[in-house]
């Protein structure tokens, strides 16, 4: 991959150093699970013998729910920056064998550029994009470029998001004191919400929203002490790429921010002194005009 702008390359270390762990644990047994919906909410325009087009595959996981259901006889394409997760999808598909129609390849999906096989036309019944739309800076031009130029007319594209109690703190906070950010602050205030509009002003129709609380359960988040506070800001602010990779600012108004996020979390907090947090999962089900 060529090197692309800093925010996306930075991204990709990030991912790439995520590796393995990614599929591990509580939190590997959710991706497999979220990526089973996002297929699930496609319907059937995913069936056998469907062309899918996976934006920010990772290590694979909806593209392997989506061949699950295309078969042999489709194709499905897995596109992702992180060099490591994509070697973890090729030898999954290898393992499977299912290389004969699962491919992946690696590029910054703001900088598309499809083999022969699959530009020219519009080849593809369905698109999805798995816990990754709001990590595009530019995601209405993303979607609108799949919806005109990738998707068949009447092709579907399934995207989700999520909303977390820190998170959506964090992000009024960025939002009302007019800090810099790459990324739309309105995903972590507002995700589904957001989610419509990326769908609707990419020209696509949203024929459905729809939210759940994620299947992982309730999290407790402790704000009890300084230190619980400082380890839940590193945890869900400094180290989510998606919340702090896209801001410009100094250190110092980065310890402001923090002090003000304090406050507003510890408002949150309930008797027990913990945040209870059930972590909507929003998912976008929507439709090309033509
Ligand atoms: C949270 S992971 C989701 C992976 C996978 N879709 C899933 O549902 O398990 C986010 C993925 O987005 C990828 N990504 C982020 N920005 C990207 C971009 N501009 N182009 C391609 N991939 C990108 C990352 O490398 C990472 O694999």
């Amino acid at each position: 991959m060529s090197a692309s702008d800093p925010f996306v390359n930075t991204l990709r270390k990030f991912y790439n150093d995520v590796g393995d762990k990614y599929d591990r644990g509580q939190m590997g047994e959710w991706h497999q699970k979220a990526a089973d919906i996002l297929v699930d909410a496609s319907g059937s325009s995913v069936k056998e013998g469907s062309w899918v087009l996976d934006l920010a595959t990772g290590t694979g996981n909806v593209a392997f729910a989506a061949a699950a259901k295309v078969g042999p006889s489709g194709q499905v394409l897995g596109i992702d920056i992180s060099e490591n997760f994509l070697e973890h999808a090729k030898s999954t598909a290898t393992e499977l064998g299912l290389d004969t129609f699962v491919e992946f390849i690696n590029q910054d999906v703001t900088h598309l550029s499809l083999p022969s096989k699959y530009s020219g036309h519009r080849p593809f019944d369905a698109a999805f994009c798995g816990s990754a739309v709001m990590l595009f800076p530019d995601s209405v031009a993303i979607v609108r470029k799949v919806a005109t130029e990738l998707l068949k007319p009447g092709g579907i594209f399934v995207a989700d998001t999520h909303g977390s109690i820190p998170g959506a703190v964090f992000f009024d906070i960025v939002r009302s004191k007019g800090i810099e950010t790459v990324l739309d602050p309105a995903w972590g205030t507002q995700p589904g919400e957001t989610l419509r509009r990326v769908f609707e002003d990419s020209g696509m129709i949203v024929k459905e929203i729809i939210s759940n609380p994620r299947s992982t359960g309730i999290v407790k988040w402790d704000v009890r002490t300084p230190e619980a506070r400082n380890t839940l800001w590193e945890n869900t602010i400094i180290k989510a790429p998606w919340v702090s990779f896209g801001m410009k600012i100094s250190a110092e108004e980065l310890a402001e921010l923090k002090s003000t996020w304090e406050e507003g979390i510890m408002a949150r907090a309930q008797s027990d002194g913990f945040i209870h947090d059930d972590i909507m999962h929003y998912v976008a089900v929507s439709k090309t005009k033509n």
